[in-house]
C-alpha cells in the first residue's frame, strides 16, 4: 500500500525517521540517568565472545548491502580492533578467496536470498568461519542458514532499489560495533557519542527530508546529463558508491562514485566545465582533505554540486560559484545515513522526470538473470 505516495520508492524513502525507529526499538538500552547506556541484540548477545576473539571480520554482500557495510567499516574497525576486510560476495566465490576457522563473517542482504551471498555464505560456512547474518527478511535463506545474526526490522521493502533498507542496516552494524566494543572506560565516551547519535538520528532524518524540493529542483538541471560523478572519503566512500548505485539503477544515467583520495590518480581527467560532479564534504576527520579536492576540481572548472554540514556553505565554495546542499550535522560515524537521503531523493526524481519505470528498473529481469 503506498499510501498518499505515488511511488513504493518515494515512500520508502520517506518512512525513514520510522523505519530507522523500529530498527532501533528495544536494542538501545537507558542508564540510570536516562541516558543511553549501551545496546543489546538478541540475536548476537551469546556470540559475542567468539565475535570478539575472531582475527578478522569479514563483510559479504552485493550492491547496496555490501555499500552498507562499507559504511559501517570504519567504526567497526575503531570499537573492535579488529580488522574488518570486504568482499562483494561473487568476487569472493570466484576467486575462492581464504576464509579461515578464526574469521568471523557476516552476510548482509535485505531479502535474504540473494543468490551470490548465499553462494560465498555456503562457502565461509564450509571453511569454518562464524556465519552472521543481517537481513530484514525473517525466515529467508540467510537468516536460516547462518550461525546467529540481527534482523534489521525495516519493514518490507518493495522498491527494487534500496533505501530504508541501507540506513538500517548501517544503524544495525553501528550498534553491532557497540555491541562487540563493550562497555571499557577508555571507549566509553565515544560510545556514548555514538549511541547519543543513534537516539537522535530519526529526527535529523526527518529534518534532511525537507531537501526533498531542493533536489526536485536539482533534478530538472540534471535531467539531459550523460553522466554523474560522486567523490567522497573516509565514513562517505560508501555513500558516493551508494549514491551513484540509485542513480544508474533507477534513473538510468551513468554515475560513478569514487574515492576522493583517487581523484587525481584518473579520474581528475574526466573534469570539464560540462560533467556535473558531486562531492561529498559534511565535517569529520577528513573535511580539510575534502576542502582541496573542492579546490583541484574548482581550478578544472568542475560543475560542483557540494553536500556540507549545515552552515558551510562559505567553507565548501570556492568564489560562490558551487551549488550547496546543507544537510543536519551528526556524529561522524552516523552521517552516512544522512547523507545518503539526498542523493536518494536525487535518484527518486531524476527518475520520474526521465520518465522510467520507478519501483522497477527495466533491466529488473535481466538482474535476476544475471544471479
Ligand atoms: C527477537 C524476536 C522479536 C522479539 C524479541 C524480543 C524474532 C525473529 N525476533 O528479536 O520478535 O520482539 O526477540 O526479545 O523472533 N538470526 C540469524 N541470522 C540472521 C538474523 C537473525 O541466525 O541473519 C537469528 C538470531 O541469532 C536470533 C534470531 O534469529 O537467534 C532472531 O534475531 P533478531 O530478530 O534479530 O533477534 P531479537 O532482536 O532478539
Ligand atoms: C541486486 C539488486 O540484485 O541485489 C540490488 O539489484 C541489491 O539493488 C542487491 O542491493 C543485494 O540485494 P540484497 O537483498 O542481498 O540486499
Amino acid at each position: 500500500n503506498k499510501g498518499s505516495y505515488e511511488h513504493y520508492m518515494q515512500k520508502e524513502i520517506h518512512e525513514q525517521p520510522e523505519s530507522l525507529k523500529t530498527t532501533m526499538r528495544g536494542r538501545l538500552i537507558r542508564g540510570g540517568s536516562c541516558k543511553a547506556k549501551s545496546v543489546l541484540l538478541g540475536g548476537l548477545k551469546d556470540h559475542l565472545k567468539t565475535i570478539r576473539r575472531s582475527r578478522r571480520i569479514v563483510f559479504i554482500g552485493c550492491g547496496t548491502s555490501y555499500n552498507a557495510a562499507l559504511a559501517a567499516r570504519p567504526i567497526l574497525e575503531e570499537l573492535s580492533g579488529i580488522p574488518v576486510t570486504m568482499e562483494i560476495a561473487s568476487d569472493l566465490v570466484d576467486r575462492q578467496g581464504p576464509i579461515y576457522r578464526e574469521d568471523t563473517a557476516v552476510f548482509v542482504s535485505q531479502s535474504g536470498e540473494t543468490a551470490d551471498t548465499l553462494q560465498a555464505l555456503q562457502y565461509a560456512s564450509e571453511n569454518g568461519a562464524l556465519c552472521v547474518g543481517i537481513t530484514n527478511t525473517v525466515g529467508s535463506a540467510i537468516a536460516r542458514n547462518t550461525h546467529c545474526g540481527v534482523h534489521i526490522n525495516a519493514g518490507a521493502e518493495i522498491g527494487v532499489a534500496s533505501t530504508k533498507a541501507y540506513t538500517s542496516q548501517i544503524v544495525v552494524m553501528a550498534m553491532v560495533s557497540l555491541a562487540i566494543a563493550g562497555d571499557t572506560i577508555s571507549n566509553q565516551e565515544r560510545r556514548d557519542a555514538v549511541i547519543d547519535g543513534l537516539y537522535d538520528l530519526p529526527n535529523k532524518v526527518r529534518d534532511v527530508l525537507e531537501l526533498d524540493q531542493e533536489m526536485k529542483e536539482l533534478a530538472k538541471l540534471l535531467i539531459a546529463e550523460q553522466s554523474l560523478l560522486v567523490f567522497g572519503r573516509g565514513y562517505n566512500y560508501a555513500t558516493a558508491l551508494e549514491g551513484a548505485l540509485k542513480v544508474k539503477e533507477v534513473a538510468l544515467m551513468h554515475s560513478e562514485g569514487m574515492l576522493a583520495g583517487e581523484m587525481k590518480h584518473g579520474p581528475l581527467a574526466l573534469v570539464d566545465e560540462n560533467l556535473p560532479i558531486v562531492v561529498i564534504a559534511t565535517r569529520d576527520a577528513c573535511f580539510s582533505k575534502q576542502q582541496s579536492v573542492i579546490q583541484q576540481l574548482h581550478a578544472r572548472k568542475g560543475r560542483l554540486i557540494v553536500i556540507c554540514s549545515k552552515g558551510d556553505a562559505a567553507s565548501v565554495s570556492p568564489g560562490g560559484l558551487c551549488r550547496i546542499i546543507e544537510v543536519p550535522q551528526v556524529v561522524d560515524c552516523l552521517q552516512p545515513v544522512i547523507n545518503i537521503v539526498p542523493l536518494q531523493l536525487l535518484a527518486y526524481h531524476l527518475t520520474v522526470l526521465r520518465g522510467y519505470n520507478v519501483d522497477q528498473p527495466r533491466n529488473l529481469a535481466k538482474r535476476e538473470l544475471l544471479n
